[in-house]
């Protein structure tokens, strides 16, 4: 018989790590596989509105509490003409999208995005092309969507149906400019040079915006993390985020490695942070540069299916990860992750939202259902809105192929001044047992336990069909709460919410 582990964890409302930026619960639609077409838009489906959007799926993205969705790419980005997706829609282009290798119908276009974010109750983060185009494009489409009339871009908006300007007010300058996959790759001094002119000239239409400049993507890159470095140093003025981007996978089959991974993300943004603090120093400068982890999620189950796919065709099943129980519980510590670093992560976007990589999936026409990984950002989303506060954290640790001293149990706080309201998310690693926490929150006085909710199951592999969620969370958590301590006994392989309310 194994001795019952133990964690203790205090929670003091005065310990502050930083007021949580709703923005880090975005998402991210590209022009990728089903993403829009047969995901957001879908004309021919029977619950399809009046502008052809599937209603059932902004259902569910409204479920998710998406304050902020990234569009149009991602990779796509980089050889995309704006303007072939504005107008009438007959006279818009079909196209070959040289990043995946499809056919792009144009049917979507920036209007219509800006209407389905407003359906979704989301702002519009816009990518800009800083690969194939530059300069000219970028300050024509801000032209056209944030100014509001009595030039030729902005009467263009207004003739196609938009008297009043969008008021875009968060672009991304390109993407993934680091990467050789990237339509249009740059060095770090390429990019860093055409960010700066091309933020400089979008600044000059309307001030009032806020630019993020493009990070490495991923921490795997060569050139990962003088990129930055280099990138803010030529840029620091103009720009007032930069991108993190990270996706994990499982490939060999090792569990206990795999959830260890968010360590590798708290690493990627110390690094970034560090790097920022770097150049800020170097400038002597006053401004911080907050980060954008505006990419991440898991990421692999679909490679080798994707290799498979006949080129140049109309939206594919492109990247269509089937997520299990635990890509829900890596997803869980990420989001952790994420949050313990409320003070500079100030936007982040679950990578992708319908479909492409994605918690909410759905058949051409037919039924949409919530992944696994739907849980955990979901209930991050709309109970981590407040206060983060530092976990004061003893945790059982362990040792895996790639990670040393992992803990096996990841936790952050927030606090909700307004609602009064406190909750504590846990990830429990361990793939054999539970493990009972005591938790000291004796600085919430007079609160009590609300629910304890936990996504389990006995099988890591288990997914969630059209048919079937074999993956959904349930309420009865044990846990007790007395004198301030809490008491709560977290299964092996567990993604826990516990809520206190005064
Ligand atoms: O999200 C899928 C792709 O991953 C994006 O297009 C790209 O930016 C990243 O490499």
């Amino acid at each position: 018989m194994t001795q019952q582990l133990k964690a203790t964890l205090t929670v003091d409302k005065n310990n502050k790590i930083g007021k949580v930026n709703e923005r880090i619960y975005g998402s991210f639609i590209e022009h990728l596989g089903r993403a829009v077409y047969g995901g957001i838009y879908d004309p021919e489906h029977p619950e399809a509105d009046e502008q052809g959007f599937r209603k059932d799926v902004i259902n569910l993205v409204k479920e998710l509490q998406v304050p902020i969705v990234r569009y149009p790419g991602g990779n796509m980005v980089s050889a995309y003409n704006w303007e072939d997706g504005v107008g009438p829609k007959e006279n818009r282009p079909k196209r070959l999208e040289l990043a995946w290798r499809t056919i792009e119908t144009n049917e979507v276009g920036t209007n219509e995005f800006v209407d389905w974010a407003k359906k979704v109750n989301a702002e519009v983060m816009m990518a800009v092309n800083l690969g194939t185009r530059g300069i000219d494009a970028a300050r024509n489409l801000i032209e056209y969507t944030n100014h509001p009339g009595g030039t030729y871009w902005s009467e263009l908006r207004k003739s196609h149906g938009y008297e009043q300007p969008h008021h875009i007010k968060t672009w991304c300058l390109g993407n993934e400019m680091d990467g050789p996959w990237q339509v249009g790759h740059k060095t770090a001094y390429e990019y860093g040079r055409i960010a700066q002119e091309t933020g400089k000239a979008m600044k000059l239409v309307d001030p009032s915006i806020e630019l993020v400049a493009c990070g490495s993507s991923n921490t795997g890159m060569p050139t990962f993390p003088e990129y930055e470095a280099t990138v803010l140093d030529i840029a620091y003025d103009q720009v007032d985020y930069i991108s993190l981007h990270q996706y994990y996978g499982n490939r060999t089959n090792d569990p206990a490695n795999y959830l260890a991974k968010n360590m590798d993300m708290d690493h990627f943004i110390h690094t970034v942070t560090s790097t920022c603090d770097y150049i800020k120093a170097k400038h002597r400068s006053k401004k911080t540069i907050m980060l954008s982890f505006d990419e991440w999620n898991v990421w692999y189950h679909s490679n080798e299916a994707d290799k498979e796919i006949e080129p140049w065709t109309v939206a594919p099943p492109q990247l269509e990860d089937v997520y299990n129980f635990e890509d829900a519980l890596l997803v869980g510590s990420m989001l952790i992750t994420l949050l313990n670093h409320a003070d500079r992560v100030k936007m982040a976007c679950m990578a992708q939202l319908v479909n492409v990589i994605a918690p909410i999936m759905t058949e051409n026409k037919g039924r949409s259902w919530k992944q696994t990984i739907f849980y955990p950002y979901m209930h991050a989303s709309v109970f981590g809105r407040g206060v983060a506060i530092h976990p004061i954290l003893s945790s059982p640790k362990y040792d895996s192929k790639d990670f040393t001293d992992v803990p096996f149990i990841d936790s952050a706080s927030v606090y909700n001044e307004e609602t009064e309201e406190l909750t504590i998310f846990l990830v429990n690693k361990h793939l054999e047992e539970s493990i009972t926490l005591q938790a000291d929150v004796r600085s919430f006085e007079d609160y009590s336990l609300v629910e304890h909710i936990v996504l389990e199951n006995d099988d890591l592999k288990a997914i969630n069909t059209a048919n079937e969620q074999k993956v959904a969370p349930h309420h009865n958590g044990e846990s007790t709460l007395q004198d301030g301590v809490l008491d709560a006994r977290l299964s092996k392989t567990s993604w826990n919410v516990i809520r206190l309310k005064k």
